[in-house]
This record gives C-alpha cells, sequence and structure tokens, in this order.
C-alpha cells in the first residue's frame, strides 16, 4: 500500500459519476444516525469498593432509545484490552465482582445484565510492540519486540475527565531505557453524538462510538529510521464468521486530503461491531499534513502460541482456551516521507463501535463544488422528471376505481 502521499500522485482522485454523486448527495439527508440520541457516561472501577486507589478499568457507557453499548478498558493485569458489548435493552448494567476480578481466577466476575440482553460483544488485546529497521522491515525485526505484558501503567484517575469524556492510559516498560522518558499512551474518547475531531485524519464519529488514539511518544528508537508494528488479537462473541478486514475507497475533501481509504475490521455477520480507521498516521502531534505516514494492516488470521494475559478477556470471556481468537497487525511508517525518529512520535486514531461502521458523508466543501458543478440544468431535468411522474401516479390512481 502507498503511502497518503502516494495516493494522490498515482491513482489520482477517482470522481464518481455524477448520478451517483447526486445520489450521495441525497443520502445524508436520508440516513437515520443509529440509534438516536446517546446519554454517554464515563466511570473509573464501577463498585470499586476500595481500600486503595481504584484498578484501571475504565467503563464507558452510551444508553440510546432502545439498546445500551458497553465499552470498558483495562490495563490491569496483563496486556492493555478493550471490551465492547452491546445489548438491546436501554437499562442494562455492567457488574463486576472485584473479589473475584482481583483475585487467583476473574473468570466469570464481569457481566452485563440482564445477560440476555447481550447481542454482541468482541475483545480486543493489544499485545506487543515491534520495531524494524526500515531496511529491513519484510523480515525478522532485528530487535526483541516490546511486550505490553511487560508495561507498567499510570493511574487512569487523574486523566479521565468526565464532561469531556476522555481517560489516558499512559504505560511504559520500566526498566527499558528506552522508555526511560517516553511511553506509549491510548487515549479513550467517547462520543455523544456524531461529528469529527479536530485534527487529521478527522475520522467520522458516530452517537455511541469510541474513539482511540495510540500515542508513542519520546521511546529511543533502536536503529535509523525504525518503523513500528503492533500486534492485536481479537475474539468475538457467538458463531458467526472470523473477522475481517476492509477496505473502501474513501473521497478526499478537506478532512482527510490525499488520504483515500478507509480501514475496518469486522466482526460478525451482519456486523456486530467494528475498528475503523484511515491508513494514516502522523509523526507529529499537530498531524500536519507532512508529517503524515502510512499505516499498514494485515488480514487476520487465527492466533497461534500462547495467549498473552488478558484480565477482561479472562473475566468475560471465561478461562480459555480461546480457539477463535484472531491476530493481526498494524505497521506504521514507509520507505519515505516522515518517519517516527523525526520527532520520536507517533500517532495513530481509530473509531470503535457497534453495529455498520460509518462511512464517509461529503464535506461542506465538496457538497456545495458538487452542487455547483451539476448545476441547476440537472436539479431542473430532476423536478421535471418527478413532476412527471407524480403525474402519472395520479392518472393511474385516477383510473383505478374505474376498474
Ligand atoms: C463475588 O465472588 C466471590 C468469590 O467467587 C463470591 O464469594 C461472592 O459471593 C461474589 N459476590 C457477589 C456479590 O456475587
Ligand atoms: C545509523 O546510521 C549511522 C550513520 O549512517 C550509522 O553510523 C549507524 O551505525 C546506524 N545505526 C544503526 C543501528 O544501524
Ligand atoms: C506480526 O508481526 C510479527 C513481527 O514481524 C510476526 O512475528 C507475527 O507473526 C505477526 N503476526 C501476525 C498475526 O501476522
Amino acid at each position: 500500500m502507498g503511502g497518503p502521499g502516494e495516493a494522490g500522485c498515482n491513482g489520482g482522485p477517482r470522481r464518481p459519476p455524477p448520478g451517483l454523486l447526486l445520489l450521495l448527495l441525497l443520502l445524508p439527508a436520508l440516513a437515520l444516525h443509529p440509534g438516536g440520541p446517546h446519554n454517554v457516561t464515563l466511570e473509573l472501577s464501577p463498585g470499586w469498593p476500595g481500600p486503595g486507589p481504584p484498578p484501571n478499568v475504565l467503563h464507558v457507557w452510551a444508553v440510546g432509545t432502545q439498546s445500551t453499548v458497553h465499552a470498558v478498558w483495562s490495563s490491569e493485569r496483563g496486556v492493555p484490552t478493550g471490551l465492547l458489548v452491546a445489548t438491546d435493552r436501554p437499562d442494562s448494567v455492567l457488574h463486576i465482582n472485584w473479589t473475584r476480578l482481583l483475585g487467583a481466577d476473574p473468570a466469570g466476575s464481569l457481566t452485563l445484565q440482564p445477560a440476555a440482553s447481550v447481542r454482541f460483544a468482541a475483545v480486543l488485546l493489544l499485545t506487543k510492540l515491534f520495531e524494524f529497521e526500515e531496511a529491513s522491515s519484510s523480515g525478522p525485526s532485528p530487535y526483541p519486540p516490546y511486550p505490553l505484558t511487560n508495561f507498567s501503567w499510570d493511574q487512569l484517575g487523574p486523566t479521565l475527565n468526565a464532561s469531556a469524556l476522555t481517560a489516558t492510559f499512559r504505560g511504559r516498560l520500566a526498566a527499558d531505557p528506552a522508555f526511560a522518558r517516553g511511553g506509549l499512551a491510548l487515549r479513550i474518547q467517547a462520543f455523544a453524538g456524531p461529528g469529527r475531531p479536530r485534527l487529521p485524519p478527522r475520522l467520522r464519529h458516530v452517537a455511541g462510538s469510541c474513539g482511540l488514539q495510540l500515542e508513542l511518544d519520546g521511546v529511543v528508537p533502536r536503529g535509523n529510521r525504525s518503523l513500528f508494528r503492533l500486534e492485536l488479537l481479537t475474539l468475538s462473541l457467538g458463531p458467526g464468521p472470523p473477522p475481517r478486514l476492509e477496505v473502501l475507497s474513501s473521497i478526499d475533501d478537506e478532512y482527510s486530503p490525499a488520504v483515500f481509504r478507509l480501514v475496518r475490521l469486522l466482526w460478525g455477520s451482519p456486523t456486530g461491531g467494528y475498528l475503523q480507521w484511515r491508513p494514516v498516521a502522523f509523526s507529529s502531534p499537530g498531524a500536519e499534513r507532512g508529517d503524515a505516514l502510512p499505516a499498514r494492516a494485515d488480514a487476520p488470521r487465527p492466533a497461534t502460541g500462547e495467549t498473552p494475559p488478558s484480565l477482561l478477556l479472562r473475566a468475560f470471556f471465561g478461562p480459555g482456551p480461546y480457539p477463535d481468537l484472531a491476530a493481526l497487525n498494524l505497521s506504521w511508517g514507509g520507505p519515505d516521507g516522515a518517519a517516527y525518529e523525526d520527532h520520536r512520535y507517533l500517532s495513530w486514531s481509530a473509531l470503535l463501535g457497534v453495529g455498520t461502521p460509518p462511512s464517509d458523508d461529503f464535506s461542506p466543501l465538496v457538497l456545495g463544488i458538487t452542487a455547483t458543478a451539476l448545476g441547476a440544468p440537472t436539479l431542473l431535468l430532476l423536478a421535471g422528471g418527478l413532476a412527471l411522474l407524480l403525474l402519472l401516479l395520479r392518472r393511474h390512481s385516477e383510473y383505478h376505481p374505474i376498474n
């Protein structure tokens, strides 16, 4: 896959035919936002009895008119893990038995009630961070991976902002000098309504979805022009196809110049849930266009080897084994353009949610240009056609009583 810069030069913007454009113009007006308005709450370790500071368990909770979406994130006792659960009741509740969760066997200590209301669940484990020398990125890495199991994580509490609906997990390998002044951050942002973040890649979100931003900041690279790769493991509830990767052509507009694709990891059929992103990462916090670097994803495949410890996986999915666990790699960086080492910074963002993922609608600028380009003649023609159709229909209904 080419870099975001390349996409503009090679393919050029692929313009949909005018008919399609018109249809797309009308679509946003017809599209309904799934579930309507959501009441979103962020809470730390619900029901934590103490003593001591609450463990790093974040509960995000979006109540719709007929459903609830629960997302739970934790960095406790194992790799950082996200759990996404959709229920078909507005009053479903997350229950954590803390004694059991933090005891020797956490299996079954995290449930949603009523249990029968659960219609979808998936878990996402962030397991290992690999580093490559750019030149050797296709072969094995010359450097040992950083296992996220061994990371130590800051307390989540102070980062939680209940009104902005954000919280950030910050972790590092405490014993490794490369992490002396840096680390990995996982920022969670819940969304109560539709919109787009201020900074590129300005991924569109909908009510009840959950944004995540991964940030590698200040970690000393071990090679020249290091590329990074993150391994994810995932599992969803119940039968159904294994998770799959889908790449969509997107629209070039001022939200995401020259990035034409949306990539999504989909669970279930029909789609139960998704993780969606644009194939781009940034090597500066400002996400300047010149600091964009390609983000690549490999198709998921059955996970092999030992499953790393994950508190939420065990707590919700039971003691295992997990034969349907799938693995995929995300890689950031390419042979030219921006690189992590420019600012020792890398950021990548994605959206996690249930149901059908939001596709990109047109920005007002593109809408304006399209409307002008299509021009009044087309609209007149369309109005004329519609009027004729109505006339015919009415005639038909006038004849009807006679039959
Ligand atoms: C929590 O789990 C412990 C240990 O399994 C059990 O003894 C206790 O009854 C449970 N508490 C609740 C409220 O279910
Ligand atoms: C990085 O590049 C410098 C200069 O080109 C070279 O001396 C050094 O050995 C390289 N480091 C690694 C880890 O390849
Ligand atoms: C991810 O990349 C690492 C390092 O190249 C490799 O060892 C591992 O097998 C890959 N995992 C998957 C699922 O492709």
